[in-house]
């Protein structure tokens, strides 16, 4: 998809709304592996999504959780380097052990089950984590390979419990991108993060050009708050845009089954904030809707988002090509 940036002074607005890999291609292949970006890649996305920890030697692995339990095998592996509850930890561990590891399916700790029963089995197949500079080499390769010119979009997991560990992912990112020839608002990569501290100080105190995306939980300190028109004009004073939850733009469906929708999209553009909705998944559709293509009808033909988080980004290409 060709994708076409437009700037107007702090507004960023594509031609057509991009479409972003969530973890890859995390609806068909172990989320955040090289194989689901791949994927990801050739099934046409415009951006992948990297989510990123720092490890205990202070490299920035692409996984979504602190915890490397829930998609590795870190228990057999290693048993013993649990801490006091029960979790093992990205930042325990060096890059050289993480990379031992075998990544399979996400599945639930608590029940030890899939957390999405119909996807990629747990058959022995074999996956491993990557870096965060891995990520980036495999896009930019591609990019040079195809003549296309995908982007990035990682997240910052977890920055003050990061902190509180000694650890700095946000600074360690923006040194990386910068050596990868991120380093101005044109190029094409968006940073996003849910703590809005962690967001403020790339911008004021690492002075970062890049583009900004401030995620937004469905409750807590960094949730609903920062979606009124006051929160949405601070924000516009470091990010060029908004992640919310889906169901921050659609509340639900009415009895006749039309979709209710929220103000948050035109409020967000009259301040010049970009909107990314997650995540979009067609084996966990929202209540009241039937299939994916309706869903991606309600954000993209009537809520007018700019773009969106999904796990299957072929049925979001195909839809925008239609
Ligand atoms: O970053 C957008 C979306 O991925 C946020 O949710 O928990 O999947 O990182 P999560
Ligand atoms: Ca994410």
């Amino acid at each position: 998809m060709v994708v076409t940036m437009v700037f107007l002074g702090a507004i960023v607005a594509w031609a057509a709304p991009i479409v972003i890999a969530h973890r890859g291609a995390s609806g068909y292949l172990p989320e955040h592996t090289l194989a689901a970006a791949a994927f990801a890649y050739a099934a046409g996305a415009d951006f992948i999504e990297q989510d990123v920890v720092q490890s205990k030697d202070g490299v920035l692995v692409v996984c979504h959780d602190i915890h490397i339990d829930s998609t590795t095998d870190v228990a057999q592996r290693f048993p013993g380097r649990q801490r006091a509850d029960g979790r093992y930890y990205a930042v325990d561990f060096t890059w050289p052990e993480l990379r031992l590891l075998n990544v399979s399916e996400r599945i639930n700790v608590s029940t030890g089950r899939p957390a999405f029963p119909q996807r990629f089995p747990h058959n022995g197949a074999s996956f491993r984590l990557s870096t965060m500079e891995e990520a980036i080499l495999l896009v930019q390769g591609l990019n040079r390979s195809t003549g296309r010119n995908v982007g990035l979009y990682p997240e910052i997991k977890e920055p003050a419990w990061h902190a509180r560990e000694g650890a700095d992912p946000g600074r360690a990112l923006l040194a990386l991108l910068s050596r990868h020839g991120y380093a101005s608002a044109a190029d094409n990569v968006f940073v996003q993060c849910f703590e809005p501290v962690e967001l403020k100080r790339l911008r004021h105190e690492l002075k970062t050009p890049l583009k900004l995306v401030q995620l937004v939980e469905t409750d807590g300190e960094n949730g609903p708050a920062l979606l009124t028109p006051e929160g949405l004009k601070e924000i516009s004073t470091y990010a060029q845009g908004i992640g919310p939850h889906l169901s921050q733009i659609m509340s639900g469906v009415d009895a006749d089954g039309k979709p209710k929708l929220t103000s948050v999209v035109e409020n967000a553009h009259q301040v010049g904030l970009v909107v990314h909705p997650y995540t979009f998944r067609a084996d966990a559709l929202p209540p009241g809707v039937k299939t994916m293509p309706d869903l991606l009808e309600i954000f993209i033909g009537q809520a007018k988002v700019d773009g969106l988080f999904v796990d299957q980004p072929d049925g979001a290409v195909g839809f925008l090509r239609r």
